[in-house]
């Protein structure tokens, strides 16, 4: 679709694929309001994440071609989701696809970076491929290492931000709720999610039972936030104590806040030596 090769991202391409994202989603809207619901609430999403990258890309001084490439990896970075729910009504990977693999597959298909060099087009197909993962290959260096790492932190910003939201409606309208809940709501959480939060570490998917554990595991995200931007960010719209909102209220949440924060407010108050150090090797 786009013929020319530029060895760098350019503006104008950046607003080609913005327009063809555009078009390409409304492909999917349609008479069943239960998936036009669902399919905007990827499309917004992505146009945020794509705002929160920008945000993450001036924090870190990245380049003009950095915080362009940035910005597409943005844009494509959940281009699987709506083909996914199509095929299987769900957005939860594991009842469906991996919806990091099934993008990469539409990109491919599409050929819509298809114009692009090649190190400028691997480098948007790995961050979308890896962006879902639990863990990041470990050989990964580099600026690929780089922009895995930034579309990890900006989707999780902006995830944070539809959950909060999300539990808000489903809260207020519990019957008129037209996304998908993916797992039992009531009061009980798993005292083992509480545990490992309370020694710092991450929860994984397969431990969750209820929709607390999912919310638990949501506020131990912070523990794989890369870059200290992105914490202040979610520090500053206080999405960590919108999400404890929601949460039964009990010491062992309330510890699990403590925890939770402390480590926050530990890497702000790091940021400076972090800004000197770690990033500089990878750009
Ligand atoms: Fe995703």
């Amino acid at each position: 679709m786009l013929s020319a090769s530029p060895d760098v991202m350019e503006q104008k391409w950046v607003k080609k694929f913005r327009a063809w994202f555009v078009d390409y989603v409304a492909g999917f809207y349609g008479d069943d309001e239960y998936l036009n619901a669902n399919v905007k609430l990827k499309e917004d999403h992505t146009q945020r994440t794509c705002e929160e990258i920008r945000y993450l890309a001036k924090e870190l001084d990245l380049s003009g071609n950095q915080t362009r490439i940035a910005e597409v990896i943005a844009l494509f970075h959940d281009i699987g989701r709506f083909e996914q729910f199509v095929r299987y009504r769900t957005y939860v990977d594991s009842r469906s696809v991996n919806h990091c693999l099934l993008g990469l597959e539409i990109l491919r298909q599409t050929k819509v970076l298809d114009g692009v060099a090649y190190p400028e087009r691997q480098l948007i197909e790995k961050a979308v491929e890896y962006h879902g993962s639990r863990e990041l290959p470990k050989d990964l260096d580099g600026e690929c290492l780089l922009f895995s790492k930034l579309i990890r932190d900006a989707d999780k910003i902006d995830v944070l931000y539809v959950v909060t939201d999300y539990y808000r409606q489903y809260a207020d309208n519990p019957q008129g709720f037209k996304l998908e809940i993916e797992l039992p709501d009531g009061p009980e959480y798993s005292t083992e999610v509480v545990k490992e939060l309370l020694r710092g570490q991450r929860i994984d998917y397969s431990e969750l039972r209820t929709l607390n554990d999912m919310k638990l595991c949501q506020l131990g995200w912070v523990y794989d936030v890369n870059f200290t931007p992105t914490l202040k960010r979610i520090k500053q719209r206080r999405l960590l104590e919108m999400l404890v909102d929601f949460l039964p209220k009990n010491k062992d949440i309330e510890r699990v806040k403590e925890k939770i924060f402390e480590y926050v407010d530990f890497r702000i108050s790091q940021e400076k030596k972090e800004h000197n150090g770690n990033l500089s090797h990878m750009i």
